[in-house]
């Protein structure tokens, strides 16, 4: 059982195959957290202490016995009002503006499965694999308030996840004012945060700093997770690396505002909390009503961070995305928008098709600039009728002569946005979210829709059944700016940040559904949306609008941690690239994008002869590599943060292959040879590099590593490819 509880003792153990996570409903029916860590049998409710803490406040029953506070003591849901006072994930405030409701511990069920959520994305266990679900009950009387703390268990993959459903039994109206999905306390431990920032072109930068006193939170209050910070964090023992030591992590599965807070408190326990931005959050609850809060997916290694992204890997692999392209491989995309902006018609589009299929390519992916009146990016959004006379045909027309070509068709959307200069903003101004008597904030000159409203996604899910009934099987499903005002002509504005993202979430599960061959590609200026919540509905994500070899090392390498390579869409671009005017060989630019879901994003008719050849030669290997790219088992072999190159590494399941990429981004004067060490081989077992024809013996070869050859310029790069014997 993956899920037990002690009735004597009134304790909750969530067991993993390598993790124990313990909760206790205490005799005053707080619930208490005991333990998340490596898997143990017993009970760790002796990690509890209780002490006289000076203004720290204790519960009324105790009396004069001033020695439990809830400050002092670690807690599955802590709630503002109730004496401790560390970060809160949910605060309520009545309708007399009084803050506050203590919530004690009224049942728990324990269920086969794992739960899903109502209108939001949620891990889901696959047929014949072991899930259990728990859900305590927490009630306020005073209120009428019910929390049910839900709790998934996938134990073959160590995952545990949390999610929180907030509901009004009471008869009158009240408002949670914040509401957080999961938290972590720890009462001791000297604890370092890792956190992944960044900005458009540049984003998941990998940060790592010792907890220190006081309180430090990442967020988006963007109306989008972001391209600023990722909604996932980690928070790891200070001496912890990839092979060694304790660390859990937390990964949100949702796709607007987030925050995730860390704290350090004055008797030295840490707090982990994640959940909805506070920022413009004020969500009133009629009698009756309830609000879910997306979920956390956490898990526990105590082998180092290689291990937690490993289960990361494969719980968002596996089951977090779906539909036909979670297992099928992706296809190899000419994606037309650096190739030609807008400056294209038909006629160059079937010229780039022709010459990418000759290439190897799958699949034309026309991007912005097809649709009446998109010829620049001020205008049209809103609008999906193809522009014929730019196109010299209807897009079914379009799309059947590139399929003639041999090529799929694939398509780039914005369905979530409007311009001003807009068929649609003249007839549907109130589709808009613009606060009345305010100018509107623009954003790459376009105002975003309100996806609150059933209307506008009507509007928008007819809009695509338009474009997918011509024959295109992929949407590249674009969002370019962040959102700035919250106003709705229908419904209250202090729900409609999480209202926006429901609405998103229901047009993309009525579009997969009733689409399940067509792949969709999710993309927000690049990777400014690139989270569990959007892999739910798009298995894949355009990671950066940088496509800049050098710049992907880092940006791929902070992904890396919590997404699987599979979801990392890159693509190889032309030199000097367009974001940062740098000039890397062709060969370095296929290393660095063949990481995850792979294509070329430039002219092909424009390539010399050279370049074509060494273009179908890397497709050709490409496809070789996909399958141990996209499901092989995923290891960081270099730290940015120290070494002077880069180096990674997939390793097919059952260990028989390996993969190995490896960057040099300087060369220097009489260099100091690199080595490779290699992990997650067969021990005991020999490996061939299939082109070198060397015998290594794994043991030797992840202990010692193996030499790498000089490098002759900068960004020299170099693949090897092992092969049990
Ligand atoms: C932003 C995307 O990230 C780019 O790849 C491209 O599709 C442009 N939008 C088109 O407007």
């Amino acid at each position: 059982m993956a899920i037990t509880f002690d009735e004597g003792r009134r304790i909750f153990t969530l067991t993993t195959r390598n993790t124990t996570y313990q909760m206790m409903a205490d005799s005053f029916g707080y619930l208490l957290h005991l333990y998340y860590g490596a898997k143990t049998a017993g009970f760790t409710d002796w990690g509890l202490t209780f002490a006289d803490r000076g203004f720290s406040g204790s519960p009324y029953e105790l009396g004069r016995d001033r020695t439990y506070s809830l400050d002092a003591l670690p807690q599955e849901f802590p709630v503002q009002g109730t004496g401790d006072y560390r970060s809160p994930m949910l605060i309520v405030r009545d309708s007399e503006d009084t803050y506050g409701a203590d919530l004690r511990y009224s049942g728990h069920e324990i269920t086969e499965g794992k739960y899903s959520l109502p209108g939001l994305p949620a891990v889901y266990a696959n047929p014949g694999e072991e899930a259990q679900t728990l859900t305590v009950t927490l009630s306020n009387n005073r209120l009428g308030l019910s929390v049910k703390l839900l709790y998934g268990v996938i134990p073959g993959k160590d995952i545990i996840t949390r999610s929180v459903i907030v509901r009004n039994n009471g008869s009158k109206p009240f408002t949670a004012e914040k509401l957080y999905s999961s938290c972590l306390d720890f009462t001791h431990g000297d604890f370092d945060l890792i956190t992944f920032h960044g900005r458009h072109t540049l984003e998941r930068q990998y940060q790592r700093q010792r907890l220190n006193h006081g309180s430090y939170s990442v967020g988006s209050r963007r109306g989008m997770s972001s391209h600023q910070y990722s909604p996932f964090v980690i928070l790891a023992d200070h001496d912890a690396t990839e092979t060694h030591g304790r660390c859990w992590g937390m990964n949100f599965v949702y796709s607007g505002g987030f925050c995730a807070e860390a704290e350090l408190d004055q008797y030295g326990q840490t707090r982990v909390i994640m959940g909805l931005s506070r920022e413009k959050f004020s969500y009133g609850l009629e009698p009756g009503e309830e609000i879910a809060g997306p979920e956390v997916i956490m898990t526990f290694s105590s082998e180092g961070l290689g291990k937690l992204t490993h289960s990361f890997h494969a719980c968002i692999r596996e089951n977090i995305c779906r539909g036909k392209f979670r297992d099928s491989p992706r296809p190899v995309v000419l994606n037309t928008w650096e190739a030609l902006y807008f400056n294209f018609d038909g006629r160059k589009i079937l010229d780039a098709a022709e010459s990418a299929k000759a290439l190897g390519v799958d699949m034309l992916v026309l991007d912005d600039g097809w649709f009446t009146n998109r010829n620049n990016d001020a205008q049209a959004l809103g609008d999906w009728s193809a522009d014929e006379g730019k196109l010299g045909c209807t897009l079914g027309e379009l799309v059947s002569r590139v399929k003639a070509i041999g090529l799929d068709f694939g398509i780039w959307v914005e369905p979530e946005m409007i311009s001003e200069d807009s068929r649609l903003y003249r007839e549907h101004r109130d589709w808009a979210m613009i606060i009345p008597g305010e100018k509107p904030v623009l954003g790459r000159n376009q105002l975003v829709l309100d996806l609150s409203r059933m209307d506008v996604r009507e509007y928008i899910i007819q809009s695509m059944r338009g474009i997918l009934n011509e024959g295109v099987t992929y949407l590249k499903w674009d969002y370019n700016r962040s959102i700035a005002e919250l106003y709705s002509h229908s419904g209250s504005n202090g729900k409609l940040a999480y209202k926006y993202i429901l609405g998103l979430y229901e047009i993309l599960e009525r579009i997969t559904s009733e689409y399940p061959g067509v792949l969709i590609e999710g993309c927000a200026g690049g990777g400014g949306r690139f989270d569990a919540g959007m892999l739910y509905y798009t298995p894949q994500i355009w990671c950066s609008d940088n496509t800049d070899a050098l710049d992907r090392l880092t940006i791929h390498y902070g992904t890396s941690f919590g997404f699987p390579m599979s979801a990392v869409a890159a693509h190889v671009s032309t030199c000097p690239n367009h974001q940062t005017g740098r000039i890397t060989p062709l060969k370095a630019r296929y290393t660095v994008s063949m990481t995850g879901a792979f294509g070329y994003e430039l002219d092909p008719l424009k390539l010399t002869d050279d370049e074509r050849r060494e273009i179908s030669g890397q497709i050709r290997q490409y496809k070789l590599d996909r399958e141990i790219i996209t499901e092989g088992l995923y290891y960081r072999l270099s730290n940015p943060e120290s070494d002077n190159y880069c180096a990674w590494e997939y390793v097919s399941h059952d260990g028989s292959k390996a993969l190995i990429s490896v960057v040099i981004p300087q060369n220097h004067g009489n260099m100091p040879v690199i080595y490779i060490t290699p992990r997650g081989l067969t021990h005991g077992a020999f490996y061939r590099d299939i082109e070198s024809g060397k015998i290594y013996p794994a043991d030797a070869l992840m202990d010692s590593g193996f030499p790498v050859d000089m490098p002759k310029s900068d960004y020299e790069s170099f693949t090897f490819r092992l092969e049990r014997m």
